[in-house]
């Protein structure tokens, strides 16, 4: 009876695992080999403990693990596609276990952010409105309703705040023409003039 109740929860827990497998159900061993692997080649372009510092590649560090879940993942399978997610993070991602993934999230999700960096205070203003209240005349909707105050991400939406603005640019070019397809942020940015997109990434280029 013992026996039958372990396998049970065994099996339970082996097909959670691989549904979803939270970063608290990874193994001590997969957190280690996690930080290794993020010390010894992600902190590469990442830069150390994810506060990247150089503007093409984007802070990890502080991002919600769902979201940096779902973005290996996506490299994974290579559905986000884009040429420098071709160019740089298909190969990364290709060898990485789902526990691996998992681990990685968890290690870089809590992480402390870096501080974000200034810029023109002009564009930050305009930048900062957008963000709060979208462009009502062009149909863009407040990115606040999702990316929250202070742009930190929720579980369910990215965290923005203080990432590079070279990276948040491309990104947004990138869900336009749907090179980076996701159907939310394709409608959201569609009709983003580029100096609209330069405004709102030096805006939450500037939050820490
Ligand atoms: C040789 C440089 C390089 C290395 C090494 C590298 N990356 Fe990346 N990574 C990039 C670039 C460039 C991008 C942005 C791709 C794009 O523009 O779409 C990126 C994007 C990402 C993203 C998406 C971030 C976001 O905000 O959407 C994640 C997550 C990520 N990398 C994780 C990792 C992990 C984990 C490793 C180590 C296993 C790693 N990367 C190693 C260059 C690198
Ligand atoms: C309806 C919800 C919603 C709104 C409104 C929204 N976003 Fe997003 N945004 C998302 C989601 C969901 C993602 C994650 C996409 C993915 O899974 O790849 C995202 C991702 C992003 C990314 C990529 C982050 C990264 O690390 O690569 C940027 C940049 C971004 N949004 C900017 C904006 C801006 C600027 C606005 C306002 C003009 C905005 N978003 C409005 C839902 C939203």
């Amino acid at each position: 009876m013992k026996t039958l109740i372990v396998t049970a929860s065994a099996v339970a827990a082996l097909l959670m695992a691989q549904a979803s497998l939270p970063a608290d159900e990874v193994s001590a061993e997969a957190h280690l080999a996690a930080r290794h692997v993020a010390v010894m080649t992600c902190a590469t372009c990442h830069g150390p403990q994810g506060r990247s510092i150089m503007p093409k590649f984007p802070a990890l560090a502080g991002q919600h693990p769902k979201y940096l879940a779902a973005q290996l993942q996506a490299f994974k399978a290579q559905t986000r596609g884009d040429a420098d997610a071709l160019g740089y993070m298909w190969g990364m991602a290709a060898p990485l276990s789902d526990e691996m993934i998992a681990a990685l999230a968890g290690y870089y999700g809590a992480q402390t952010p870096g501080a974000g960096s200034s810029g023109d205070a002009g564009a930050i203003a305009r930048g900062a409105d957008i963000y709060a209240n979208g462009v009502a005349a062009e149909g863009i909707p407040p990115c606040i309703a999702c990316h929250g105050p202070g742009a930190v991400g929720t579980d369910e939406y990215p965290r923005l705040a203080g990432q590079h603005a070279q990276y948040l640019l491309k990104q947004l070019r990138s869900f336009q023409n749907n090179m980076r397809n996701v159907a939310v942020m394709h409608g959201v940015a569609q009709d983003l003039k580029i100096s609209e997109m330069e405004s709102v990434a030096a805006y939450l280029q500037s939050l820490r």
